[in-house]
């Protein structure tokens, strides 16, 4: 089940977040940080566990950040982060402030998938590279950016955001 993170559960947050940014697949935030920032976090519980994380970032320039996305190791390839998504770009949909997602990622077929097309990271605004010092990669950002105009899948209807076929084409249903 997707919901909205509650500081109860900023720890686990935390953990996972830890765990992946050792490698740098991750920036690492402090227990703090999360907790001031938890209204932006989702989280994936299963059996009263959290075992995955997003954070939905607003109001840079009418865009919208998918972020810190993460799954616990034991329920990789299960389908997960696939839901994470799909229920954030429903959520961005919802904002009527918000034209674009956009993520900077290591995995952008997932991200190809619902449409995210990859950009230039330089069209970003330069508000969003503040977080990147804090990088360990901030030198050599290898990760991809990648964004999703919102704005024709706004006339449609919710339920279904777009997915990629295996023919390349990205059904709107
Ligand atoms: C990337 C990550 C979030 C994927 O989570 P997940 O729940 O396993 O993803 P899903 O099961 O929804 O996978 C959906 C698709 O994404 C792609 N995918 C997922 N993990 C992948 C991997 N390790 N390598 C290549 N493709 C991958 C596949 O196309 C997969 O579809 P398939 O299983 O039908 O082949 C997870 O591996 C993770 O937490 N990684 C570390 C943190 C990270 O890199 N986060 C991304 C930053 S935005």
């Amino acid at each position: 089940m997707i919901r909205e993170a509650k500081l109860e559960d900023a720890q686990a947050i935390q953990n996972l977040i830890c765990f992946y940014s050792e490698d740098g697949k991750m920036l690492f935030r402090t227990l703090a940080e999360i907790e001031e920032n938890i209204a932006d976090f989702l989280v994936y519980e299963k059996s009263n566990e959290v075992i995955g994380i997003c954070s939905l970032k607003f109001g840079w320039d009418r865009l919208v950040e998918i972020r810190s996305l993460g799954v616990d190791p034991r329920f990789h390839r299960q389908g997960i982060a696939t839901k994470m998504i799909q229920d954030s770009v429903e959520r961005a949909l919802l904002n009527e402030n918000c034209d674009t997602a956009f993520v900077l990622t290591y995995a952008v077929e997932l991200f190809t998938k619902f449409g995210f097309q990859i950009v230039d990271k330089m069209e970003l605004p330069q508000k969003v590279w503040n977080d990147c010092q804090a990088c360990l990669h901030k030198d050599n950002c290898d990760e991809t950016a990648m964004s999703l105009s919102l704005l024709p899948l706004k006339k449609l209807p919710l339920k279904n955001p777009p997915v990629l076929k295996d023919s390349g084409e990205v059904l709107y249903s």
